[in-house]
């Protein structure tokens, strides 16, 4: 069989299949096209895949990191159905044993993608299973017990592991160390959230003008998982306002509606914003302090809200823990407590 045909009936994502799910009106991207933004990682992925269609062999295991809603799930099934293979898909927790994981393994076929999703969450058992899988494309399985137990060997066929996690950090190093390709995505700018929604509200059948889109982008945190869930209420504030077009006026009470101010802080970010300002003066304060203050659970600040606002400059993480910068003061309406800046080492301009 040339590595381009695929016909196996079970897999879960090939061109066919998501061609079809076009009807079905989803709005995950199924070609790196549709995919806007992230073009670094893109272009790079393009040419590994590329070859490896033409050397036909497995494209190299790929780790792809960052925070929720960014698109790594959507990355996995472009780069199976680019490749024109099957993709599978499960996450680190759902596999319990490390016989689960090789039931999954055995299950598939040369050159497909399994997709592990959450795989820092892995348990080191089945983790021990997956580095010979890997590296060597065969399982050692152990079979019976005690003095009689024997160890055999089965290969496996030449597959693609995509791993993805909100927390590169927490895989450990010999899991991480297996993956030939590693790639970080990055927060979107409001010109890619633009185009990611026009391409949304465009298969949604939901007019929106170029201010409306601007006004919604703008304000999603760089993130096309939030894009989409205010696009898709706004549908709601323009029904609720007896407009058939999502316009600035919709857009702006909608997200007023909804507390979102004008850069996109949501009630919690402030929230988190005003706990470091009020209770720790501007910080610096610890990720468990600043949870049990906020109510808020450690992994959700640190994996949900902490990469917008470090990315823009709101706070700054030094070692002895989280700080607010000038410009959160500014745009909170907060005074800067005396000697602040200087005392944490900030040039006046940050
Ligand atoms: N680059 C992109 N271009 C277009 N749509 C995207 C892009 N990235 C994500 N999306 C949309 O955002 C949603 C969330 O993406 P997803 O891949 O599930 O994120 P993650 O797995 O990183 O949490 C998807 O349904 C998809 O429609
Ligand atoms: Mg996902």
């Amino acid at each position: 069989m040339s590595f381009y045909d695929n016909d196996d009936e079970e897999r879960v994502i090939g061109r066919t299949r998501q061609f079809e799910d076009r009807d079905e009106k989803t709005l995950r991207p199924i070609a790196f096209e549709e995919y806007s933004g992230q073009d670094k990682i893109k272009t790079n992925l393009k040419i590994f895949i590329n070859s490896a269609k033409k050397r036909e062999e497995s494209l190299d295991h790929i780790l792809l990191y960052g925070p929720p809603g960014l698109g790594k799930t959507t990355l996995a099934g472009i780069i199976a159905s680019e490749l024109g293979v099957g993709l599978h898909i499960t996450t680190g927790p759902s596999i319990e044993k490390a016989g689960d994981l090789a039931a999954i393994l055995t299950n598939l076929n040369q050159n497909e993608v399994l997709f592990i999703d959450e795989i820092h969450r892995l348990n080191k058992s089945v983790e021990e299973i997956l580095y010979p899988a890997m590296e060597d494309y065969c399982l050692d399985l152990v079979i019976g017990k005690g003095p009689s137990a024997r160890s055999v060997r089965l290969d496996l066929p030449h597959f693609t592991l995509v791993g993805a996690t909100t927390r590169a950090g927490l895989l450990s190093a010999p899991l991480r160390d297996r993956f030939g390709i590693i790639h970080r995505l990055e927060l979107y700018n409001t010109n890619e959230l633009s185009s990611i929604l026009r391409r949304d509200a465009d298969i949604l059948g939901v007019k929106i003008s170029e201010d409306g889109l601007l006004n919604i982008a703008g304000r999603s945190r760089g993130t096309p998982r939030i894009a989409i869930r205010l696009l898709k209420r706004m549908r709601d504030f323009a029904l609720h306002l007896g407009k058939d077009c999502i316009d600035a006026q919709v857009a702006n009470f909608g997200l007023r509606a909804l507390d979102i101010d004008d850069i996109g802080l949501d009630a919690i970010d402030r929230r988190v914003l005003n706990t470091i300002a009020d209770v720790f003066n501007g910080g610096p304060v610890g990720l468990e302090t600043l949870s049990a203050c906020t109510g808020e659970d450690p992994v959700t600040i640190e994996d949900v809200y902490e990469p917008f606002l470090l990315a823009n400059g709101f706070i700054a993480k030094t070692p002895r823990g989280r700080i607010l910068t000038k410009r959160a003061f500014e745009h909170m309406g907060l005074p800067i407590p005396n000697g602040f800046l200087e005392k944490n080492g900030f040039a006046s301009g940050c």
